[in-house]
């Protein structure tokens, strides 16, 4: 595997659980405000998100490459109202939609295709995760 892909995946599981974060922050804040519907989707969410860094940490094993773990920061949860929430919910899924954008970009100039089918999913799912 080309080390730009290599670094980039292993990035992006990083991303995953940092969003796993965004999504827990997001779900003691609706539940400190009482809203327990909208405190399910966040902790669902969080839930999802794990399951992506899982995939990406596989195919890195699948591929024989070594995982590298990096620190995650502490999210940045400063909302005050549900909007502000669903906000910041919102522009975290757009950086994600980038990230995964720059490996599809990555791949495509390293021709590395495997890499390439192998995120596509993750292209088409980001439609989903900007509802
Ligand atoms: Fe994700
Ligand atoms: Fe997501």
């Amino acid at each position: 595997m080309k080390p730009k892909i290599l670094s980039l995946i292993n990035q992006q599981t990083n991303h995953e659980y940092y969003s796993y974060f965004v999504y827990m922050a997001l779900s003691t804040f609706f539940e400190r405000c009482g809203l327990f519907g909208f405190q399910k989707w966040a902790e669902k969410s969080a839930g999802e998100e794990l399951n992506h860094a899982r995939r990406f940490m596989e195919y890195l094993q699948d591929r024989t490459q070594m995982v590298e773990f990096s620190p995650i920061p502490a999210p940045d949860c400063s909302c005050n109202t549900v909007l502000e929430a669903l906000d910041l919910a919102l522009k975290h899924e757009q950086r994600v939609s980038a990230w995964i954008a720059d490996i599809v970009a990555a791949t495509s100039s390293e021709r590395d295709y495997t890499t390439f089918a192998f995120v596509q999913p993750f292209v088409v799912e980001q439609i989903e995760e900007e509802k």
